[in-house]
C-alpha cells in the first residue's frame, strides 16, 4: 500500500473544527484506495504564538518541509490583531508559503448544481459557473520591499508597501496558468491594473511574452476593477483567471460567493517541487468559532485537492468530490448554504454525512 505523511496545521478559530472533519474524510477515502497516511499535527498561527511565542515555529516549518503535503485550517483572530507585524498569525502563514516556495495558488470556484439556490446571484447567472483562479502567492505587495512605517518629508507618519514582480516570478505563474487553461477550456484571462501600475504593465508584458509558448490558448487581459464587476455581471465568460497576489486574494473571495458560500472554496498552493499546502480560502471565522456552525466542505474539498494535485491520487480525490455532492444531494446543509427545504446541520454532522457517503461509494465506485 502507498504511504504518505501529512502535516496538519489546524490553526485558530474554526480551523481545528474543519480540519478534524477533513482529516477523517481523507483517511477513509485514502484507505478505500489502499493509501495509508501518517498525520503529524503542528501548531501554527495564533495558537503557536501563545504556545511558542512565534506564529510559525521552526519545528512546524521543518515538519511541513519533510512531509508529502500540508493540510491547513485557518489562522488569526481578534486576540492577536494587535500583535507586532512579525508576530501576527497572518505573518506565520506568509512565512509558511514562502518557506515552502508554493508560488502557485489554485482556487476553483465551481457552482455545484445542488447549490444554485444558495448563490446570491440569479439562478441563470450562477448556474454552470466553473472558474479557476490562479493566484500568484509568494510575491507582489505582500512581500515587496521597501515596506514599513516611517515619516515623510513633512514629518508626517506613513505606512508603505511595494508591489514588485521579477521576470521569473511572472513567467512561472503564467506558465502554470497556461497549463491549467490547457487542461480546462483553453481560455485564460490575465487580470491586472496595467493602466496605472508599473508592476502590472510589466506583468502584462511577461504574460504576453509567455503566451507565445501556448498558441492554442486564447489569452485576454482585463483591468481588475472591470474584472470585479464582470464576475458578478456574467461570471460564465471566465474559464481560467491568472492574477497577482493581492488581486487574487480579493477576486477569489468574490468568486466564492457565486458558488453559494466562502465555506465551499478549497485551494491548492504548489511550488516547482516539494510539498504543497492545501487550505480553504476562508479565514478563522471568529464570529462562529466554537459553535459547530462552520461549513467543513471547503476543507474537505481541499483534502481532495491534496490527493489530486499533491499526491497524484486522483481516484481517492474523486471519491471525496463525489461524496460531497452525494451529501448535498441528500439535502444536508450548514447555515451558510442553507435554503428552504434543505436539512440544517452543524460542522460535525456534515462531516459524519460526508463519511457515510465516502463509505457507500465503495459500492458505486
Ligand atoms: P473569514 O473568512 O474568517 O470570515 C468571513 C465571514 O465568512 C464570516 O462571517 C465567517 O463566519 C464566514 N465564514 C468563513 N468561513 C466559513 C465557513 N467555513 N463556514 C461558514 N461561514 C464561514 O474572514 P475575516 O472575518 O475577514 O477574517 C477572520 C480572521 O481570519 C482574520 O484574523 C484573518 O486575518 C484570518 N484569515 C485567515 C485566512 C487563512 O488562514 N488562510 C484567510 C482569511 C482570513
Ligand atoms: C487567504 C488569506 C491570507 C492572504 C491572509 C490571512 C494572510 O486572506 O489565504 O486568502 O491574504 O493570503
Ligand atoms: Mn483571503
Amino acid at each position: 500500500s502507498r504511504r504518505y505523511s501529512i502535516t496538519l496545521l489546524p490553526g485558530d478559530g474554526i480551523g481545528p473544527e474543519v480540519i478534524s472533519v477533513a482529516k477523517n474524510v481523507l483517511k477513509l477515502a485514502g484507505s478505500l484506495e489502499g493509501i495509508e497516511f501518517s498525520f503529524q499535527e503542528m501548531p501554527m498561527g495564533g495558537c503557536a504564538f501563545d504556545l511558542a511565542g512565534v506564529p510559525l515555529p521552526e519545528e512546524t516549518l521543518s515538519a511541513a518541509k519533510q512531509s508529502d503535503a500540508v493540510l491547513l485550517g485557518a489562522i488569526g483572530g481578534y486576540k492577536w490583531d494587535n500583535n507586532e507585524k512579525h508576530l501576527k498569525p497572518e505573518t506565520g502563514l506568509l512565512q509558511l508559503r514562502q518557506g515552502l516556495n508554493v508560488f502557485a495558488n489554485l482556487r476553483p470556484a465551481t457552482v455545484l448544481p445542488q447549490l444554485v439556490d444558495a448563490s446570491t446571484l440569479k439562478k441563470e447567472v450562477a448556474e454552470g459557473v466553473d472558474i479557476m483562479v490562479v493566484r500568484e502567492l509568494t510575491g507582489g505587495i505582500y512581500f515587496g520591499k521597501p515596506r514599513g512605517f516611517g515619516t515623510n518629508e513633512s514629518g508626517e507618519e506613513i505606512g508603505f508597501n511595494t508591489e514588485v514582480y521579477a521576470t521569473h516570478e511572472v513567467d512561472r505563474i503564467a506558465r502554470v496558468a497556461f497549463e491549467t487553461a490547457r487542461k480546462r477550456h483553453g481560455k485564460l484571462c490575465s487580470v491586472d491594473k496595467a493602466n496605472v501600475l508599473e508592476a502590472s504593465m510589466f506583468w502584462r508584458k511577461r504574460v504576453t511574452a509567455i503566451a507565445a509558448e501556448y498558441p492554442d490558448i486564447e489569452l485576454s487581459h482585463m483591468y481588475v476593477d472591470n474584472a470585479a464587476m464582470q464576475l458578478v455581471r456574467n461570471p460564465k465568460q471566465f474559464d481560467t483567471i491568472v492574477t497577482n497576489n493581492i488581486f487574487g486574494d480579493i477576486l477569489s473571495d468574490e468568486a466564492s460567493m457565486i458558488t453559494g458560500s466562502i465555506g465551499m472554496l478549497p485551494s491548492a498552493s504548489l511550488g516547482a517541487s516539494g510539498p504543497g499546502v492545501f487550505e480553504p480560502i476562508h479565514g478563522s471565522a471568529p464570529d462562529i468559532a466554537g459553535q459547530d456552525k462552520a461549513n467543513p466542505l471547503a476543507t474537505v474539498l481541499s483534502a481532495a485537492m491534496l490527493l489530486k494535485y499533491g499526491l497524484g491520487e486522483e481516484k481517492a480525490a474523486k471519491r471525496i468530490e463525489n461524496a460531497v455532492q452525494d451529501t448535498l444531494n441528500k439535502g444536508f446543509r450548514t447555515g451558510d448554504i442553507y435554503s428552504a427545504g434543505t436539512k440544517l446541520v452543524g460542522c460535525n454532522e456534515m462531516g459524519e454525512e460526508v463519511l457515510k457517503s465516502v463509505d457507500s461509494s465503495v459500492l458505486t465506485a
